[in-house]
């Protein structure tokens, strides 16, 4: 396995958690850098995606480097049945640097096995999705102006949704206090409440998502029901509305409190939230552009104190 690779936010540690960000500061104010001349990389994706792979591309595209790959695995070979295994190790052979996303859980781990190519997880089914996660951070502390001690109340699908697990993984280091908010379905898993616990790391969980709970955020992370994540479309049908954000609820919110979303959602925020100064999932995506690219340098060995220096 490489050791460059990023599979799980567990994979890195805190310190290096704030050179990522710190270095995403540098690129959202110096977003074209020529620092990937004469490097590939392939954003092989599995499962749909807009804004992971769309904002991987152009960061790679920004910093001067070359993109192959696919984003409908149906026109691959894959669909002759030509295993996971084959396909990293063949593309391997092409590029410095593997983006994937995937529908099985450990797909991403399953490849830095099979290559020392480095792999960059963009999310593998209901695991873990670390640089949407890095992302993340960087949007909560530029809103928030630490990541310290902050209230995040996470709402909707706790039980498929890989960026709340990843975020809450990367949290640990910085005294959170959580509200779960989910129906019995959908609740977070056990291994995260365990997770919290080893850690002592505060949470509640909740079925409303009342005036209290919003009112006591600093930060509302919502999540869209996955449909592609049930096998009983009749179990969707029964949990997919059950929590919607409209902006009257935050009229008694705190100043600084900003609704973050990983997107794409469906109902579960109501547009007349969009023009509300509190609304940051738009600017969260934006922001995408800068941690993906700091991770893409960390991924490829670029010291980004020699580059400033250039
Ligand atoms: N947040 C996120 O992963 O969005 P996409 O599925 O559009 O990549």
């Amino acid at each position: 396995m490489n050791s460059n690779s990023l599979v799980s936010i567990s994979d890195i540690s805190k310190e290096e958690i704030l050179r990522l960000l710190e270095n995403a500061r540098y690129f959202e104010e110096n977003p074209n850098h020529k620092i990937l001349d004469g490097k590939v990389v392939a954003t092989l994706f599995f499962e749909p995606s807009t804004r992971t792979r769309l904002s991987f591309e152009t960061a790679v595209n920004r910093l001067g480097g070359r993109v192959i790959g696919f984003s409908d695995a149906s026109t691959t070979s894959s669909s002759k049945g030509e295993t996971l295994k084959d396909t990293i190790k063949m593309v391997s052979n092409y590029v410095d640097l593997i983006v994937m996303r995937h529908y099985l859980e450990g797909a991403a781990r399953y490849a830095t096995e099979v290559t020392d190519t480095p792999i960059i997880n963009a999310g593998d089914g209901a695991h873990q999705h670390p640089t949407q996660t890095m992302l993340d951070l960087y949007s909560i502390y530029k809103t928030q102006g630490t990541l310290d001690n902050l209230t995040i109340t996470m709402v909707g699908d706790l039980k498929y949704g890989r960026t709340v697990h990843s975020l809450l993984m990367a949290m640990q280091y910085f005294n959170p206090t959580f509200n779960f908010v989910a129906c019995d379905e959908l609740k977070m898993p056990a291994e995260y409440k365990e997770f919290c616990d080893k850690k002592g790391i505060k949470y509640t969980e909740h079925k409303d998502f009342s005036q209290e709970v919003i009112n006591s955020s600093d930060i509302i992370y919502m999540t869209r029901v996955q449909r592609e994540r049930f096998t009983d479309i009749m179990e969707y049908e029964k949990v997919k509305n059950l929590y919607n954000l409209h902006n009257a609820m935050l009229d008694n919110s705190k100043d600084n409190l900003r609704i973050l979303h990983p997107l794409p959602r469906v109902t579960e925020i109501d547009q007349d939230v969009d023009d509300n100064p509190k609304a940051y999932y738009f600017q969260q995506a934006q922001n995408g552009l800068y941690a993906r690219q700091a991770i893409i340098c960390r991924a490829l060995n670029i010291d980004i104190k020699e580059v400033q220096k250039s």
